[in-house]
């Protein structure tokens, strides 16, 4: 039986525990000097790495302009990732970097385009392990940019880049073995896909060719749209966590399990089942950045109230000010 405080080596690079931080923007932070991370961030991820956390997932950045070193990309706009990444490390979490390409139809994208998309992704990576990283992943879910290349609903192409599914993966099958080089063997690759693309069966064949493409680590959240598939009555947790766990029985990498994961019961049941292997405590770790040591202290935790409900209208994506379980910490 697996616990939640079991340690697991990725690619050479040690996760202290299951409990992963996943990506997530906050909005209402500044960068510094008009960039877009600055100390405000390095303040937030270091307190979420020193309260437990095993391996944090830095939120969506988008890989645009890496290939030339533009934006986020730049030197100037290094020292605030590098400082993030070392302040993880001295509090002995590991921490990877969510790269993400906008929210573009892909349907209308040139193959030229997507070449560009391509070379941006592989020198995000790159950028990012300069950086101090200790992996990326890339951001495949939610419906964004690189989640339409993979579900056949969305991918309407009929080149080599829509259509069957050696095609609706082949942005990421022509780009992995140069990252591969160009990382080393020490560095984790991982994707966040959904679970339902465009359901369990077809998330599940494109889950199995990401294990054969080399892929470390498997993220698995929505897709294109939320998943409406039935869940046993005795799963205890969200139908986007159980597709984790469906996936999990068909591939042999790690798989990460995340959404409405409020609870030490519901992080236990999935570890404990092995359903999965990590559990990601998004809002959770938002509203107690000590979520980690609390629960494996068998202690309670300042629990996120959950705003919003279904809708999951969580303050953060206006103004993290305003989240109630913070005024009361
Ligand atoms: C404010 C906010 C920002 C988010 N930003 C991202 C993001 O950058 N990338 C991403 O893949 N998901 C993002 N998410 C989704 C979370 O990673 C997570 O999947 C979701 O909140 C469900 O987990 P939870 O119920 O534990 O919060 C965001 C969620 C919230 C609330
Ligand atoms: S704003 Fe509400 S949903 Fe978001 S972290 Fe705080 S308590 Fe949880």
């Amino acid at each position: 039986m697996g616990k939640l405080s079991d340690e697991i080596i990725i690619r050479g690079k040690k996760i202290k525990n299951r409990i992963v931080m996943p990506p997530m923007m906050c909005f209402s932070f500044k960068g510094d000097n008009g960039g877009m991370y600055g100390e405000q961030y390095v303040d937030h991820y270091t307190r979420r790495a020193k309260g437990g956390t095993g391996l944090i997932i830095v939120q969506a950045t988008s890989a645009q302009g890496a290939a030339k070193q533009l934006d986020v990309w730049s030197d100037e706009q290094m020292k605030p990732l590098e400082k993030i990444a070392q302040n993880c490390h001295n509090y002995g979490a590991a921490v990877m970097m969510q790269l993400s390409y906008g929210d573009i139809n892909i349907n209308e994208l040139s193959v030229e385009e997507i070449h560009t998309m391509q070379l941006d992704c592989i020198a995000a990576a790159s950028r990012a392990k300069q950086a101090g990283f200790d992996g990326v992943e890339y951001h495949f879910a939610h419906g964004y940019t690189l989640c339409r290349f993979l579900d056949p609903t969305s991918n309407t192409r009929t080149d080599s880049y829509g259509g069957i599914l050696e095609n609706r993966v082949r942005f990421l099958t022509e780009i992995l073995p140069q990252i591969r080089v160009d990382v080393g063997e020490e560095f984790i690759v991982s994707i966040r896909m959904g679970g339902n693309i465009p359901d369990v069966a077809g998330a599940i064949e494109v889950a199995k060719v990401l294990e054969e493409t080399g892929i470390d680590l498997l993220h698995v959240s929505f897709g294109m749209k939320e998943p409406n598939n039935t869940v046993p009555d005795d799963f205890i947790c969200s139908t986007i966590a159980f597709n984790g766990s469906e996936i999990k029985k068909h591939v042999n990498i790690p798989v990460i399990a995340v959404s409405e994961i409020f609870t030490a019961e519901q992080a236990r049941f999935l570890v404990e089942n092995e359903y999965v292997d990590f559990v990601a405590i998004g809002r959770g770790i938002f509203a107690d950045e000590n979520w980690a040591n609390k629960v494996l202290a068998n202690e309670s935790i300042q629990q996120c109230r959950n705003c919003g409900g279904i809708t999951r209208k969580c303050l953060w994506f206006i103004d993290h000010t305003k989240c109630p379980a913070k005024k009361s910490s």
